[in-house]
């Protein structure tokens, strides 16, 4: 059966896509790759912030076709870590994706399988961050605004999500005297 060809509609402003399908994931979905323990468990003891949100076009998820989704990643930080996605890889390795940024400042973490090699870029409204086959990617809102991103990937590609919540990523992004630093992860897992 063909498929039928639709629009959907991206406000570059909220990063809203519609018609779309919402995913939503607060500080306890990730609390687990902050540096700062203690600080995690002093947030969470008063609120639950909503970290990111991510908005999916209704595709199917088989080979040939192509999803696409936007990201917004709210500004905050815990501690001095910058607000992130949980990260993943595909789990069909081999697939590549693309970060359009509409809105927002933010870095890019990715990583090879094993993690030895690692390579941050920066994401700024109008960057086009290619994510090549088999590197692992998290997604960091270094602003004060939210930070939206357009994503496309291989719509059977798949998330493995199992990998990073064990190794984490070997890199983090923090706040030193004002500045964006990226650090080696002292809990990264090999
Ligand atoms: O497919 C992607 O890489 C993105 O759409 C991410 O899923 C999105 O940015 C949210 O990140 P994560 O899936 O790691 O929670
Ligand atoms: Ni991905």
């Amino acid at each position: 059966k063909l498929f039928r060809p639709f629009n959907v509609v991206v406000d570059f402003e909220t990063g809203d896509l519609t018609p779309g399908k919402k995913i939503t994931r607060y500080l306890s979905d990730i609390q687990h790759f902050f540096l700062d323990k203690e600080k995690v468990k002093a947030v969470l003891a008063k609120e639950n912030p909503l970290v990111y949100e991510v908005i999916y076009a209704e595709v199917p998820e088989e080979a040939g076709h192509l999803a696409h989704c936007t990201t917004i990643i709210y500004p905050g930080k815990v501690g001095n870590e910058f607000f992130f996605t949980k990260g993943h890889l595909h789990e069909k390795l081999e697939t590549a994706e693309i970060y359009f940024t509409l809105k927002g400042q933010g870095r890019l973490i990715m990583a090879s399988p094993d993690g030895e090699e690692c390579e941050v870029l920066e994401m700024f409204p109008g960057s086009a961050s290619y994510i090549p086959p088999c590197w692992s990617h998290r997604s960091v809102n270094v602003g004060g605004e939210p930070l939206i991103f357009y994503c496309i990937f291989f719509a059977d590609a798949g998330h493995d999500y199992a990998t990073i919540d064990k190794t984490g990523f070997p890199k983090v992004v923090l706040e030193r005297n004002g500045e964006v630093v990226v650090e080696n992860n002292p809990n990264w897992k090999k």
